[in-house]
């Protein structure tokens, strides 16, 4: 079983690899850039769960790079079991203080590189009649906060596009869910002081952040046939806010 992994050199991307492997899965780990660490890291995974790990590296801003990157992909893997759609930037800003431009850049790579992902990856996957693809959303994109314009309504748009594309790709033998996590521990939250991740641990009906592990677990089970019934699902994942 081949599975991708966007953003899988940091944060919840690199605990989905950690748990894709230990599951037995072959990981297309994407990244931006190689680095040594990354290199030895993605070694040092597949040899210690018996699997084969392989970097590919593209930059999501940029369509071209995604393309030759996926396409890296196709062409060197016969089959695609799993796509999953975790990179993504996040941005806190007023509407008076916001760029129109960068939030374009946003959009850019939280939904319009993960739909030109999905695009040739489910072309692949509808030839092979099954295949599934969990997209990283977020409870910023349900629920409505000032300073979230841009990465709230880009995630906002990820989770109807999911919507949509389980329709579209569900007869097709694909399923499509999202992931929508609360506050996770990771650098993405590194923008917040101390007080206002206790505000956002507080609003947890567990009292806490939750962990890179705890979304990656979900992404496996939906990826799995014990979710094979499961489509067009947005699951929150956030202790219960
Ligand atoms: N942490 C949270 O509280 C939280 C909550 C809800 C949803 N999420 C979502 O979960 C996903 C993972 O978040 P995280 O917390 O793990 O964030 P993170 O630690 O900031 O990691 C983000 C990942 O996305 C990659 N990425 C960003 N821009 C990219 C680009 N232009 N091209 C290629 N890769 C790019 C990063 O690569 P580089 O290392 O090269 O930058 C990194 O691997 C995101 O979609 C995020 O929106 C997170």
């Amino acid at each position: 079983m081949n599975a991708i992994i966007t953003g899988s050199n940091r944060g919840i991307g690199k605990a989905m690899v950690e748990a894709f492997a230990a599951a037995g899965y072959n990981v297309l780990a994407c990244a931006r850039k190689a680095t040594p660490e990354f290199e030895a890291w993605l070694n040092d995974t597949a040899s210690r769960n018996n699997v084969q790990i392989k970097p590919v590296y593209f930059e999501m801003s940029d369509a071209e790079s995604v393309t030759s990157g996926i396409k890296q992909i196709l062409d060197e893997n016969e089959t695609v079991d799993v796509l999953v759609n975790n990179a993504g930037i996040s941005t806190v800003g007023l509407l008076s203080m916001s760029k129109v431009e960068d939030i374009r850049k946003l959009f850019e790579v939280n939904y319009f590189a993960m739909l030109q992902i999905i695009q040739k990856v489910a072309k692949k996957m509808a030839r092979q009649k099954k295949g599934s693809i969990i997209n990283m959303g977020s409870i910023a994109g349900i629920e409505p906060q000032p300073g979230k314009i841009a990465y709230g309504s880009s995630k906002a748009a990820v989770m109807l596009m999911t919507q949509c594309l389980a329709k579209e790709l569900g007869p097709m033998g694909i399923r499509v869910n999202a992931i929508a996590p609360g506050p996770i521990e990771t650098e993405m939250i590194h923008q917040y002081n101390d007080e206002m991740l206790a505000k956002l641990a507080s609003e947890s009906a567990l009292r806490r952040l939750g962990k890179r592990e705890e979304i990656a677990q979900v992404a496996l089970f939906l990826a799995s046939e014990q979710a094979s019934y499961i489509n067009g699902e947005i699951i929150k994942v956030d202790g219960g806010r």
